[in-house]
């Protein structure tokens, strides 16, 4: 078997774990021949096709603690939809993917990605391009499975940057608002929170009301407590309005600005001095931690068992301690959001005080 691998959308810890282990299993234990494909799908875009070939499983030495991604990324281009500077309008170039993955040899692309990046893979395989599917995102807001590659480092960092909030904002009687990633979920800003201390979480999932922050936050002041941490989740947003978003240099638009806003509000609702931490891509960067570089190393070796067994069209999961495969018809375009009756992270944050702002 001729396997291609790619990673694609934002990266995280854990994405060389993954690599790695497909190399390593693949060719030392299947005979396998490996093949990386540089930027995702821009890889087999370009002529002349850009790839990493691994002729030795000692090619991946030393990755394992490496954070990225070796073969590089990309957030940006669909090959269903491409900009094209020399028409108005998207074309659509799929086309020459189908046509790289011909003529590379390959007999099967194993895409490790978040929704975005899972999504095109989708319909390449049914351009007839074997797929195998390995979900990563710091977010962890995959239908696929319970937890992605990335997730436990960006949870990792999240939780020291409220512990360093926490005792500069003691130091001042401040109220510190800590602005996380996740999208549109909320799982990030919660198990973070949580595990920080943090003393308010707002999620997505639960449009807050801010006079009901306010509220506790006073109530922590008025026994002694004078300062406050709180994780604002980026794209969370109160009952009524919408998800802030800001654009950034190059024109992309991303979610940003809840933090700063909350802070004004809060200000004015407590008189307490606020200040806003916009956490940002240190959350994607550095080393993963031992959980996402063990995890990366199961989901690679599914992802071989699965190759082996030509389960195609199907996305590796991890579920109630056993790796499993699922077919891209149940997950495709399924977002995961923090389930706000019966989390069990949620109701446990809940239980020891964090307000919510509901
Ligand atoms: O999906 C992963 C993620 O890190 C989100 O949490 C964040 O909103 C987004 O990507 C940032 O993407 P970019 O790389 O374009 O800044």
């Amino acid at each position: 078997m001729k396997v291609g691998i790619c990673t694609g959308g934002g990266d995280c810890p854990g994405l060389n774990s993954v690599i790695r282990s497909i190399v390593r299993h693949g060719m030392l234990n299947h005979g396998f021949e490996v093949v990386g494909i540089k930027d995702c799908f821009n890889g087999l875009l370009a002529r002349p096709f850009q790839t990493m070939p691994f002729d030795d499983p000692e090619d991946v030495a030393e990755i394992l603690h490496r954070g990225g991604t070796i073969l590089g990324t990309t957030n940006s281009g669909n090959p269903f939809s491409l900009k094209d500077p020399k028409k108005v309008g998207n074309v659509d170039e799929s086309h020459l993917i189908v046509e790289a993955y011909k003529e590379l040899g390959l007999d099967v692309l194993v895409v490790v990605g978040g929704d975005g990046t899972q999504g095109i893979a989708y319909r390449l395989s049914k351009l007839g391009i074997n797929i195998v599917g390995v979900p990563k995102t710091i977010d962890n807001d995959l239908a696929a499975t319970e937890q992605t590659v990335g997730f436990d480092t960006a949870v990792d960092v999240v939780a020291e940057a409220v512990g360093r909030l926490q005792s500069t904002a003691e130091s001042h009687d401040r109220i510190m608002l800590l602005e996380v990633m996740g999208r549109h979920a909320g799982h990030l800003a919660l198990h973070g929170g949580l595990a920080g201390g943090a003393h308010a979480i707002l999620i997505p999932e639960i449009p807050f009301d801010v006079a009901t922050v306010a509220q506790a936050l006073k109530a922590r002041a008025a026994k002694g407590k004078k300062f406050s941490v709180v994780v604002v989740a980026e794209g969370a947003f109160a009952a009524g309005d919408d998800p802030m978003f800001k654009q950034s240099s190059s024109g992309s638009v991303n979610l940003g600005g809840i933090g700063a806003k909350v802070a004004e509000v809060l200000y004015k609702k407590t008189d307490m001095e606020t200040r806003v931490t916009v956490l940002g891509h240190t959350q994607r960067g550095g080393e993963p931690s031992a959980y996402d570089r063990i995890l990366g190393t199961m989901y690679g070796h599914q992802a071989v068992e699965m190759v082996k067994k030509r389960e195609f069209g199907k996305i590796v999961s991890f579920s109630g301690g056993k790796m499993k495969s699922i077919d891209y018809t149940e997950v495709a375009g399924r977002f995961r959001p923090v389930d706000v009756k019966n989390d069990v992270f949620l109701k446990a944050a809940e239980g020891v005080g964090i307000c919510f702002g509901r």
